[in-house]
């Protein structure tokens, strides 16, 4: 290493790691290479290394998150996204390319077409941005209530040139996107309210409760996502919610009541779960 280097000496490296684990971060060795990585400065190095050994969630104080495969902006007191909604980026891009394949029947098949996708509470963005990589071609809309969220979420999908409002579930959405919405991702809140205390100490501290938050079983913005789904999908379109295993049935009961034709997808590998609510096909397909 050069003298001039601005990254810690092999002794330094090891205080690093010393200082993380003594703050209980398990994995002490792993964080402290991104640390060093990130920082420019040893003062920058100090100041992060302080953050998160105060208790800052490591992605806050990196400024991103590993998502998909992907490196989503993430800032401070905005939700962090989970691994566990990866499973339903892949599949809601597995819908997605459904839609998005010529009719079979069709004797001369246009290209795939752009898929509409609405993330709606979408945080940074991240389900969005994913599925936007993952399938090139999509006409992406995002919206959440959360200021700080939304200029988060602007970073995350301008590369997908992705339009990103502010407000209240569908309040924000132009008006031209009802019936037109083939793939409606919700990563909504669905921790029940009684639970909220019992969160991780990092979730608890810095991410808003209204990222966490879901009422007292934990589904009530889902029953609203739900309820406006039908005016905003396309004919054959899908909702997809992410839940908790536990409340998996009430949410699938939840989406069928609406009108959308429900089922469940669980990945054990992700430890996931995924209400998909699917809109009538309309006649010609
Ligand atoms: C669990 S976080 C998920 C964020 C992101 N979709 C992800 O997976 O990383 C839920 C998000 O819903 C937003 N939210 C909560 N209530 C909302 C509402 N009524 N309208 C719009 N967004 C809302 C929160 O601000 C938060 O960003």
């Amino acid at each position: 290493m050069p003298a001039s280097s601005p990254f810690p000496s092999g002794h330094d490296r090891a205080a690093t790691v010393t200082r993380l684990r003594a703050a209980g971060c398990v994995f002490a060795e792993e964080e402290a290479r991104l640390l060093i990585s990130a920082a420019r400065t040893p003062a920058a190095l100090a100041a992060m290394v302080d953050r998160r050994a105060a208790g800052q969630p490591l992605e806050h104080v990196l400024g991103w998150a590993e998502f998909c495969g992907l490196r989503i902006a993430v800032d401070p007191g905005v939700f962090i996204p989970r691994r566990r909604t990866e499973f339903l980026v892949r599949r809601a891009a597995a819908l997605a390319r459904q839609a998005a394949a010529p009719a079979r029947q069709d004797p001369a098949p246009a290209r795939p077409r752009a898929v509409v996708v609405v993330d709606l509470c979408c945080g940074s963005g991240a389900v969005g941005a994913a599925l936007a990589a993952a399938l090139g071609q999509v006409e992406l809309h995002a919206a959440d209530i959360d200021p700080a969220a939304v200029r988060c979420a602007r970073r995350n999908v301008a590369a997908a040139g992705g339009q990103v409002y502010q407000g209240d579930l569908y309040r924000p959405l132009p008006a031209r996107l009802r019936g037109r919405v083939d793939i409606l991702a919700a990563n909504v809140p669905y921790v029940p309210s009684g639970d909220v205390g019992l969160l991780p100490p990092e979730a608890r501290a810095h991410e808003p409760r209204v990222a966490l938050d879901g009422g007292a079983d934990g589904l009530d913005v889902l029953r609203r996502v739900a309820a406006g789904a039908p005016l905003w999908l396309a004919p054959g379109g899908h909702l997809l919610v992410e839940t908790s295993e536990r409340q998996a049935a009430r949410a699938a009961e939840a989406v069928g009541r609406d009108g959308l034709i429900p089922r469940v997808a669980r990945s054990a590998r992700l430890n996931a779960t995924v209400v998909i609510g699917t809109r009538q096909p309309g006649p010609d397909a």
